[in-house]
């Protein structure tokens, strides 16, 4: 695997070296492009990003990829550069046949991430934001293909830390984590999707409430709401994390994508138009040896060794 080799250490070399550094003001499609160009995993994660680390932690056994957020001083506030960081990676992961889970955590137990970059968005004008189509590149999170993510979150996941959270497949947090949409105490509202991702997770009356006054969830909060999965000690929330993320990348390739690609139908198709989907996407599953191999193995009482 290619990614064994780095064991649990940081990926580390020269992106602008290499001369596939994502500026700034790159956008996710750009990101992309820019990925067809970089088809060696390999190359691609040598490189070292300013604003994310990325790990390969041993126990996830070269299946599993961490992503931390790392900007502590900032409490990891999400700005253009770490955004760009976190696009390239995680489209390289992605598209890697290794990784089957990523962990996106933050790089200090105090945040997730305290949101957007104030001070980068402070002095921004109408004109600027709307035709840059402010923030519309972060949406590329969620619209990656295969690769389940897991957002393991810790203390503050505020405004677009919350969003980012959200973009991903799973949230679970540590015991001290605290969620919440304070943008209307700088006199705007949620860019990022804090207004639709989170009112369909949590619920019209929950989202409302924390939307317009501002006011953060606790874990339990969190949990009760149904916008995390699981709620562990804080020292835990890592390791569990991983071990959740090793547990996923054991499934098969295909029936992963699918599930994924079936659940988040369900927030933009009709019920019907969901059950159908939902049917087509079993169905042609049994065309995978990955069916057969599950089914064989369960028959013949052992564990499956799916590809
Ligand atoms: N942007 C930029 N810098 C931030 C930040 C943010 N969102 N959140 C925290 N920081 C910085 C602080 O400015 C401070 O920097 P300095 O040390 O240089 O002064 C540092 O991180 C530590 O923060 P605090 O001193 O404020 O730490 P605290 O423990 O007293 O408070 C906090 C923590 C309650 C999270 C507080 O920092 C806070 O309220 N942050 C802003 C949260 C927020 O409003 N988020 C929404 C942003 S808008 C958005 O996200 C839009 C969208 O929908 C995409």
């Amino acid at each position: 695997m290619f990614l064994s080799r780095y064991g649990t250490r940081s990926l580390s070399g020269n992106l602008g070296r290499l001369g596939s550094r994502i500026s700034n003001h790159t956008t996710g499609l750009q990101a992309a492009n820019k990925l067809l160009l970089c088809r060696n995993f390999s190359m691609a994660l040598e490189e070292s990003y300013e604003n994310i680390i990325v790990e390969t932690p041993e126990e996830g056994g070269g299946r599993v990829a961490v992503i931390k957020l790392n900007r502590p001083k900032a409490l990891n506030a999400l700005n253009d550069a770490l955004f760009a960081d976190l696009i390239h990676a995680t489209s390289v992961l992605d598209d890697s046949e290794d990784i089957r889970c990523m962990v996106l955590t933050g790089s200090t137990p105090k945040a997730f991430a305290a949101g957007a970059d104030i001070s980068e968005m402070k002095s921004k004008t109408f004109e600027e934001a709307y035709t840059t189509d402010m923030f519309a590149e972060w949406q590329e999170i969620s619209k990656l293909g295969g690769t389940p993510i897991i957002a393991a979150v810790s203390g503050y996941c505020l405004g677009g830390g919350s969003e980012l959270a959200l973009m991903c497949d799973i949230v679970v947090c540590s015991k001290d984590a605290k969620f919440g949409q304070p943008e209307i105490n700088l006199g705007v509202i949620p860019g990022a999707g804090g207004t639709q991702r989170l009112t369909r997770a949590i619920g019209k009356s929950k989202a409302m409430h924390l939307c317009l006054t501002g006011d953060m969830m606790t874990s339990d909060e969190a949990y009760a709401s149904g916008l995390v999965a699981k709620v562990y000690e804080n020292d835990e929330l890592l390791p569990q994390s991983i071990a959740m993320a090793s547990k996923i990348a054991s499934k098969g390739r295909a029936s992963l994508r699918a599930a994924k690609e079936a659940v988040n139908a369900a927030d933009e198709l009709s019920l019907a138009e969901g059950l159908r989907f939902e049917r087509r996407l079993f169905q042609s599953l049994f065309a995978t040896d990955d069916q057969k191999e599950g089914m064989a193995a369960f028959l013949e009482k052992r564990k499956p060794d799916f590809k």
